[in-house]
This record gives structure tokens, C-alpha cells and sequence, in this order.
């Protein structure tokens, strides 16, 4: 056991963990941050996904020391009140079913507008396509994104 000092959506969180510990074990069980889900837990489905410094990754394949001073983002930092035009434009084309994986969704294409802000179909698709989604809504995901990146 270590101690790590983290910044979890701008904020200082010192935790006492295994070195090799998972980030998404991390949030959900040490910081009780648990809309970042469990889905696979070998780096296949993408329910895990938070932003490292802006950019998507599967948080069951990063340990915790190797973060550092890197910032982390979580769908609980995405936006203050749940108003980003990813999350209103989920809303507005009414994406999820179950909803588990949404979380990783929103995240995975958080992390596409970060670095292209008018995305393509074709971009789209290929950064939304490691992220699945048990109920089948990848036409409904695709045209929220596309609907949040105008
Ligand atoms: Fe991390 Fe599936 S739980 S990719």
C-alpha cells in the first residue's frame, strides 16, 4: 500500500491504495465515484472510460501510480449541473436503454470533441466503435454526438 495524491475533477484526493490497483476501483470503491462502470475489466468495452488529461482511457487497465500529476475526469466532472451539449444532446435523442454503458459513451466522445470539434460520421464512428452497448443504441449515440458537435 502507497498513498497517492490524485486530482479527480479539479480536485485534491489523497487515497491509500496497491500500486497496481485499477483507477476504476480507484473512483468507484475509495472516492465513491461510481457512475464510471464496470463492464469487462480487460480493456474491451469502454464502460470504464474517464479522461486522462483530456483524452479517453480505459480506466481498468491504469493503475493508479501511474497517474501522477495527470488530471482526471470522471462523468461526475464532466459538466457541473449535467449541462454539457453531450449530455443535453443525450437527452434530447433520448440514447440510453439499460444505461450502463453510457457513462463510457459520453466520456469516449467527450474526449473526440476535446481534440475535433466538428467530427465527420465516419470520425464518429470510428472513436465511438470500442464502446459497446448491450441494448444496440450506437445509431441514437452517433446522432447525439454528431447534434453536440453543431
Ligand atoms: Fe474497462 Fe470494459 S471495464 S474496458
Amino acid at each position: 500500500m502507497a498513498s497517492y495524491t490524485l486530482k479527480i475533477n479539479g480536485k485534491q484526493r489523497t487515497v491509500e491504495a496497491d500500486a497496481d490497483m485499477p483507477m476504476l476501483w480507484v473512483l468507484r470503491d475509495l472516492v465513491d465515484l461510481r457512475g464510471t462502470k464496470y463492464g469487462c475489466g480487460i480493456g474491451q468495452c469502454g464502460a470504464c472510460t474517464i479522461h486522462l488529461n483530456g483524452n479517453a482511457v480505459r480506466s481498468c487497465q491504469l493503475p493508479v501510480s501511474a497517474i501522477g500529476e495527470a488530471e482526471i475526469t470522471t462523468i461526475e466532472g464532466l459538466s457541473e449541473k449535467g449541462d454539457h451539449p453531450l449530455q443535453k444532446a443525450w437527452k434530447e435523442h433520448d440514447v440510453p436503454q439499460c444505461g450502463y454503458c453510457q457513462a463510457g459513451q459520453i466520456m469516449t466522445a467527450a474526449a473526440l470533441l476535446n481534440r475535433n470539434s466538428r467530427p465527420s460520421a465516419s470520425e464518429i464512428a470510428d472513436a465511438s466503435h470500442g464502446n459497446i452497448c448491450r441494448c444496440g443504441t450506437y445509431n441514437k449515440i452517433k446522432a447525439a454526438i454528431a447534434t453536440a458537435a453543431e
